[in-house]
């Protein structure tokens, strides 16, 4: 969470950076602040709650020239969200000016060491510290900036990525990075250098990109090559990238929000994903990952899921799909859980990071806790080059493209996808999975993206079911078997962007409480596809009916069973049981989007939430 930006070179840096926290506004929108050093050296720094928009209209009369910037847009941590508490954070001389994102968990010693030296605090964030602590550094010993900035950063505890600017020396910027994720873009010839805490702001001005490392000090100075030095102030050679994103994909494309063009770009990134993957004329699956680590995935013993959110809804999907195909066991954690317990993991177990950003914190620290004890640690991931995708020993990327709107949804479609190849390819390879259900399950795969497209073309009439929950102050939502993730995934997605409480179960343990709750103002939500439990499902349905709830459902093409009982159905097209999320959790993603519509809130930015969680 937060987004950080900078820019020094020979444009204008305002532009430039107010474009980029406009880019990084789904990591935080708190507040906004802005720093800049002019041509005559004064140092201009802006802050407002709220929004990058408080923050331009704030600046519309100010100075903002200056080719050397840096920007934040925060998500608060320590400190409510307020102008003082926002970055960037000045030094007590005025010399300094620094963003961060992550959290200095030692802040409050360092503080007091500080304050013994004559040092105050205008916020009371952990960020400060760190500027008034460089701004030390570099008077009591007489230091560069970037060796001020690493012997601080030796006195840290805690994750960070920072950039620093010093109005004594505008040729340079200097950057860091410890467990929070932080891209440096390479202008030609070194004239111009763009920081982010991802690929998203820099790609329009350049493709040429150095992903830092933990632990990792980089120099910017405008026409010399980048400068990498560890804590240890070893040498590092910077590893420069070329990373390709079109920059279409970073605009709304005339829909109205980001998640609304997001939903309805499921069948291309469905496409994108399968894409030389699913070979529907031969009628098999390629994975490079199999082709490479065949026997240390043949020898696996159990694979443990690690994720977080939605991402962990599609771990749910994936274990089901993994035990039925490949006779593997599974176990699905949730990173935050699994890290702080003492799991037992062993050298023959294969580790799954489930992760759209590829930054979320706890997932990390779940995979390394998995690399700690010699398993195998697989990423199925969206960001390229983001930490999770580096720390894996191998994986598949979902390639659906940027999320931006914060409640995420093809980046769910693109993770169930890429298990359901991986797990069709494993019981290929391991013989548990017949011929017959190999080849009818990759064939039915080819179809989806249509049978997507299909369940969008009803948004009009999805949209008419959505107004009739727009005042429910609760929901449930149910399913079964490789439905029930996709009720976990529909309440969420409710919660998050429209305030409704939501609750998902499989409909089975209704009986065992949530029942209790049913009466005519309880909307509960049917994901009622026809497959092997929907008998047992129209039972639970009618347990509802007959306590006078309110039953929507999502149905097969042409059912009948259900529609007779429930208030309001949606039907999607008929598909094989395995693939059925991919299609039932359209509508709910729709449904929420509707309901939040309706109620006039911020669906592309719900209150409290972040789209990257890089701090436990
Ligand atoms: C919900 C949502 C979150 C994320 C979760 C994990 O719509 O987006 O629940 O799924 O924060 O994020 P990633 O997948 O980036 O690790």
């Amino acid at each position: 969470m937060c987004g950080i930006v900078g820019y020094i070179g020979f444009r204008d840096a305002y532009p430039i950076l107010i474009q980029g926290l406009k880019r990084l506004e789904y990591r935080g929108y708190d507040s906004a602040g802005v720093a800049l050093i002019n041509n005559e050296g004064v140092m201009n720094v802006y802050k407002e709650k709220g929004k990058v928009s408080n923050l331009e209209a704030l600046t519309s009369q100010r100075d903002i020239s200056g080719q050397i910037g840096i920007a934040h847009t925060r998500w608060a941590t320590h400190g409510e969200p307020s102008a003082i508490n926002a970055h960037p954070h000045v030094s007590q001389s005025g010399r300094l000016a620094l963003v961060h994102n992550g959290i200095i968990e030692n802040y409050s010693n360092l503080k007091i060491l500080l304050e013994k030296e004559g040092y105050t605090f205008k916020s009371s964030t952990d960020t400060e510290v760190l500027v008034q602590l460089i701004e030390y550094m570099q008077k009591k010993y007489d230091k560069s900036l970037e060796n001020a900035t690493i012997m601080a950063l030796r006195m840290v505890v805690g994750a960070y990525a920072i950039a620093v600017i010093d109005k004594n020396c505008p040729d340079k910027i200097v950057v860091a990075r410890k467990s929070s994720p932080l891209v440096i873009g390479i202008g030609a010839d070194h004239k111009e250098f763009f920081i982010a805490s991802d690929a998203l702001p820099i790609v329009e001005y350049t493709k040429q990109m150095v992903y830092l490392n933990d632990n990792e000090v980089a120099l910017l100075k405008i026409g010399k090559k980048i400068e990498i030095n560890n804590l240890n102030y070893e040498d590092i050679t910077p590893e420069v990238k070329e990373v390709n994103i079109s920059l279409e994909s970073l605009e709304k494309g005339g829909f109205e929000h980001f998640m609304l063009k997001e939903i309805y770009d499921q069948p291309r990134c469905m496409a994108d994903c399968m894409r030389g993957r699913l070979l529907l004329n031969e009628k098999r699956i390629v994975l490079s990952t199999i082709n490479m680590h065949r026997e240390r995935l043949m020898k696996a013993e159990r694979f443990i899921i690690v994720a977080c959110g939605t991402s962990w809804h599609a771990g749910l999907i994936g274990k089901q799909l993994i035990e039925q195909w490949a006779n593997i066991p599974v176990e699905v954690e949730y990173a935050s859980e699994f890290r702080y317990r003492n799991p037992v993991i062993s050298p023959d177990d294969v580790v799954i990071a489930i992760s759209q950003s590829g930054e979320t914190a706890d997932t990390l620290a779940a995979f390394q806790l998995a690399k700690e004890n010699k398993a195998m640690c697989f990423g199925i991931v969206n960001v390229v080059g983001s930490s999770i995708a580096r720390a894996s020993d191998t994986g598949i990327y979902i390639h659906v493209g940027p999320e931006i709107g914060v409640a995420s949804t093809k980046a769910f479609t693109g993770q169930v996808t890429v298990l359901t190849l991986f797990a069709l390819a494993l019981g290929h390879e391991r013989g548990t999975i017949s011929k017959e259900e190999y080849e009818s399950t990759i064939e039915e795969l080819g179809n989806i993206p249509e049978k997507i497209k299909s369940v969008l073309a009803k948004d009009e009439e999805i949209k008419d079911i959505a107004r009739s929950l727009t005042y429910a102050e609760n929901a449930l939502y149910m399913g079964r078997g490789f439905n029930y993730p996709v009720a976990l995934e529909g309440a969420l997605k409710l919660k998050e962007i429209s305030y409704i409480h939501a609750e998902g179960y499989p409909a089975a343990e209704m009986k065992h409480g949530p029942i209790a709750l049913i009466d005519e103002n309880m909307p509960v939500v049917f994901v009622a596809t026809h497959h092997q439990l929907y008998k047992k499902i129209i039972s639970n349905i009618e347990e509802v009916k007959a306590r006078n709830g309110r039953i929507i459902a999502v149905v097969t093409e042409g059912d009948e069973a259900v529609k007779e009982i429930a208030e309001a159905t949606i039907e999607v097209p008929s598909t094989l049981a395995s693939l059925a999320p991919l299609l039932s959790a359209i509508p709910l993603q729709l449904i929420a989007y509707h309901v939040a519509v309706e109620k006039g809130l911020n669906v592309d930015q719900p209150r409290n939430l972040a789209k990257s969680v890089t701090v436990e």
